[in-house]
Order: structure tokens, then C-alpha cells, then sequence
């Protein structure tokens, strides 16, 4: 290992908060939307935005793929990502992505069922609605991880 090196696990292993904002340690994301979705568009800026590598995987039926990928229809919504082994249904705000890659819960993933205005990638003149970030466990329930008000 070289000095620097040497010099940066030091500085990550005293000062993780500063390592994690400063490491381009985010996993790439994997989303699975329809070609014509227009919030899914958004929703992909969005994850860029807060640093994500975003590959997106345009297909014609989403129900179809939320199956195949394992996220249980009762959370869909109109796209589908993949994240570190984790499954990210809807317009999932970043912050909470990154929150779940640091908690690493035992869990299929998180998802915002339907598509409330106001999350990342259905911005509507500064409306929001009240809407819950769930965290889908493995038996198909799920609790809620993040809650937003409405603005
Ligand atoms: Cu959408
Ligand atoms: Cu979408």
C-alpha cells in the first residue's frame, strides 16, 4: 500500500462521515421502465444527481419484470431498480437508497407504491403528498422506513 493510500484508510477509518462523502463508493443501480415513462426519466436524474452510476434497461411490460426481479405487485409503482442486491420500487428518494446501503437490513428492499407528487421524479409545482418509503421484508410485509409530509 502506498503512503497516500495508507493516509486515506486512516483518515476513513477516523473519520467514516467525512470517507462516505467524499468516496465514490455508491453501488451502480440497475432500473427496469417503460421506454415512454417521462417520471422515470426523472427519477433516473435524480439518482445521477445524488451520485449514483444509473443503467437503465427500457422494456415494454413492467409488471412483467417487477415479477421476475421479485418485488410483490401490492408496492408497484411504475419502474423497478436494482441496487447491491436490494430492489428499489417507485420514486425512492436517494437519501433513503443511501440510508439502506448503510444500514444493510435483511430485506428485499424499499418501495413507494403508485407515484405520490412531490418524490423524486414527480415534482409538480413544489406540491407534495403525504407518502411513505417502505421497506419490503423478505415475507412480503413490509414497515415503513421514511415518512414525508405533505408540503
Ligand atoms: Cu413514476
Ligand atoms: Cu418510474
Amino acid at each position: 500500500m502506498k503512503r497516500r493510500e495508507l493516509f486515506a484508510a486512516a483518515l476513513a477509518a477516523s473519520l467514516p462521515a467525512l470517507a462516505s462523502a467524499t468516496t465514490p463508493a455508491l453501488p451502480p443501480v440497475q432500473v427496469w421502465k417503460s421506454p415512454t415513462c417521462g417520471c422515470c426519466g426523472a427519477w433516473v436524474t435524480h439518482m445521477r444527481q445524488a451520485g449514483f452510476a444509473v443503467e437503465v434497461h427500457e422494456v415494454q411490460d413492467i409488471d412483467a419484470s417487477r415479477r421476475l426481479l421479485g418485488m410483490p405487485a401490492v408496492y408497484g409503482s411504475c419502474h423497478t431498480a436494482r441496487v447491491a442486491g436490494y430492489l428499489l420500487e417507485g420514486h425512492v428518494p436517494a437519501a433513503d437508497v443511501r440510508r439502506l446501503l448503510v444500514m444493510k437490513p435483511v430485506a428485499i428492499g424499499l418501495a413507494v407504491p403508485g407515484m405520490p407528487i412531490g418524490s423524486p421524479g414527480m415534482e409538480m409545482d413544489g406540491r407534495r403528498d403525504a407518502y411513505e418509503v417502505l421497506l419490503v421484508e423478505r415475507s412480503g410485509r413490509s414497515r415503513v422506513f421514511a415518512r414525508y409530509g405533505a408540503a
